[in-house]
């Protein structure tokens, strides 16, 4: 019998893979859905699928690893890389902000503590006269606690770790939710299967 080939789709561990693989399994019910297991791949009918750390996933895609991926905008965008942004997906809601404690300071030099340097740069360089980025891998709300920085750009979910620390959104800088990409490679050479999977995931949404 001549299969289609499996589509290999890469899915990020943390907080959004339980939706994204939910979401893979309306489309292969066959996928298992147990991401308790340490298991890192495994295949359904249809797909095939790996989880990786959010920020490695693009890459993943743009040297085809991956033919597909489910990733936060937020992350396309930090990153720019060379891979076909397909459609939003109505999960992984969250807004990238500049956050701070309430008080309005008048700062001749600003320093910003963010995992997000580029989109930092690129939505807040104009602000201010100087502006200092300074990288941090997690817990970007150290900045202000320990006086490492004046703000933050990070991403906001429910809010709660910013309360809990005291600081306050100052402005959104956008809204972030989970997206589908793809290899342009894949996107070309699997283009029937891929455009099958797009329809698909149109009628899901538009019937829901
Ligand atoms: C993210 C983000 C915030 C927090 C926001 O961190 O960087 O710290 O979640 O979520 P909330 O609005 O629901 O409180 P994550 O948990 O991914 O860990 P990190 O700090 O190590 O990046």
């Amino acid at each position: 019998m001549n299969r289609e080939p499996l589509i290999r789709i890469a899915l990020p561990t943390g907080r959004m893979l339980e939706q994204a693989l939910n979401f893979l399994k309306i489309l292969d019910p066959s996928l298992e859905n147990d991401v308790s297991n340490r298991k890192l791949k495994f295949k359904g009918e249809r797909f095939e699928i790996f989880f990786a750390k959010p920020w490695d996933l693009p890459l993943y895609v743009e040297e085809r690893v991956a033919d597909l991926g489910i990733i936060g905008r937020d992350i396309i965008i930090e990153q720019e890389r060379k891979v076909v942004s397909l459609i939003k997906l109505p999960f992984g809601y969250c807004k990238m902000v500049l956050a701070g404690f309430p008080d309005n300071k008048n700062l001749e030099e600003v320093k910003i503590a963010s995992k997000y340097v580029n989109i930092t740069r690129k939505y807040l360089n104009n602000r201010w006269n100087r502006i200092k980025i300074i990288k941090l891998n997690g817990s970007v709300e150290l900045g202000p606690i320990l006086n490492i920085s004046d703000y933050i750009v990070d991403l906001v979910e429910t809010g709660r770790t910013l309360k809990e620390n005291g600081l306050v959104v100052k402005e959104i800088l956008f809204v972030s939710s989970a997206c589908l990409i793809a290899n342009i490679s894949s996107y070309v050479w699997k283009r029937k299967e891929i455009s099958g999977i797009l329809k698909e995931v149109e009628n899901i949404y538009e019937n829901n």
